[in-house]
């Protein structure tokens, strides 16, 4: 018998290899679409100097000072544009108060440079807030916060920057895509309710340690450590802020035998917040796991209308992972939780679709 030039696919399979495209193509334009979105290098050599100036007028009023980035601009998770997040140390013995340092620092950059300049001696981490209008070289101004020896924020940086080597391709076109995502989608202000960029960094980290299986990333804070580790080199203010940082090492005797591609990863991070996370019960730590919010007393005590504020910060929990008493997802509302979920639900319905990959992508993140 004559035979056909194409074998007929079964069902299953014709519809396996459609899926099979549709991640394909999608996980393709996901990584298209955040290299766009990455500060150009002029922007970094600009943000460098701007640095580089501010540490130079700090040490006028503080020699011994230091001035780092953490945030973004350090972890490897930043778009164009976005803000500058620097902490000055200060490494003598006898230093001036946080509070009052900001306020001195205030005067100086004020009669000093040309940003504008918002000093926040009284907040619960005092800053220094600065900004500078838009030019041709800096299309959209510059937004930094400066703030004194927030050295847990530092290290908390340096674990998220150590998790997005290890695997750099899938993690950081998650996180950035997530990143601009919630912005576009206004899901990303924890000051009307929402989630940090913080959060969902936390959020991704825990999906890839403790959600996946098999996982993408391991537990940098449960690994064995290589060398005796004592207690004062790994603790800051009684947290302690041990992680495996050798990641050369790790990717030597490490690898991940999860092999789905960033569309399956990012698909299946919105079924999973919008259907799995137990919100009314767990805590995402990406220490430990998966956690019971009665473990850590942080219930929602939904019978006192008294304590309106506590029931308020523990809707949504997410434990940080230095600051282990500290729920990084406290500011987030009813409110604000009801929205958050209702995108991750709307996420999931636009994928489940299977649009054109474009077409996902915009209408994703449209605004
Ligand atoms: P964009 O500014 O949106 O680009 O994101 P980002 O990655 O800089 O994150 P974000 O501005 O939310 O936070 C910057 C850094 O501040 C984080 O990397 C943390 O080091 C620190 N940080 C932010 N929020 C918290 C928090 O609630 N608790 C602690 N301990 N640190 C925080
Ligand atoms: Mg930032």
């Amino acid at each position: 018998a004559q035979s056909l030039p194409y074998a007929p696919v079964p069902n299953q399979r014709r519809h396996a290899s459609k899926h099979r495209l549709f991640v394909n193509e999608l996980s393709h334009a996901l990584f298209e679409f955040v290299v766009q979105l990455l500060p150009t290098t002029e922007e970094l050599v600009v943000k460098e100097d701007v640095r580089k100036l501010l540490e130079r007028l700090i040490r006028t009023i503080e020699p011994e000072s230091r001035l780092l980035s953490f945030g973004s601009t350090a972890n490897g998770f930043n778009l164009r544009n976005s803000d500058m997040d620097l902490c000055c140390l200060i490494d003598s013995v006898e230093r001036l108060s946080a509070s009052d340092l900001v306020v001195m620092l205030g005067d100086l950059l004020e009669r000093e440079t040309k940003f504008h300049v918002k000093p926040l001696p009284h907040a619960r981490i005092p800053i220094v807030k600065l900004s500078l209008d838009p030019s041709p070289g800096l299309p959209s101004g510059i937004a930094c916060d400066i703030g004194f020896e927030n050295r847990l924020a530092l290290e908390n940086t340096r674990l998220l920057m150590c998790y997005a080597m290890i695997d750099p391709t899938r993690v950081r076109t998650l996180v950035l895509f997530l990143k601009v995502w919630s912005k576009r989608r206004k899901i990303n202000s924890p000051y009307h309710g929402t989630l940090s960029s913080y959060g969902y960094v936390l959020l991704v980290i825990y999906f890839l340690v403790h959600v996946k299986n098999p996982p993408v990333l391991p537990n940098l804070q449960q690994l064995p450590p290589v060398r005796p580790i004592s207690k004062e080199d790994t603790h800051i203010d009684g947290h302690n802020t041990w992680f495996f940082d050798d990641i050369d090492l790790l990717c030597q005797r490490w690898r991940s035998s999860n092999t789905e591609t960033v569309a399956e990863l990012l698909i299946d991070f919105f079924r999973y917040y919008s259907r799995d996370f137990s919100y009314n019960t767990g805590v995402a730590s990406i220490r430990a796991g998966m956690l019971k919010k009665e473990s850590k007393g942080w219930q929602n005590d939904l019978s006192s209308s008294k304590f309106h504020d506590s029931r308020e910060r523990n809707r949504f929990c997410i434990e940080d992972p230095f600051e282990t008493d500290f729920n990084v997802a406290r500011c987030v509302t009813r409110e604000g939780l009801y929205q958050i979920r209702g995108e991750f639900m709307r996420a999931s319905r636009i994928l489940a679709t299977r649009p054109r990959a474009l077409v996902a992508l915009s209408q994703l993140c449209e605004e």
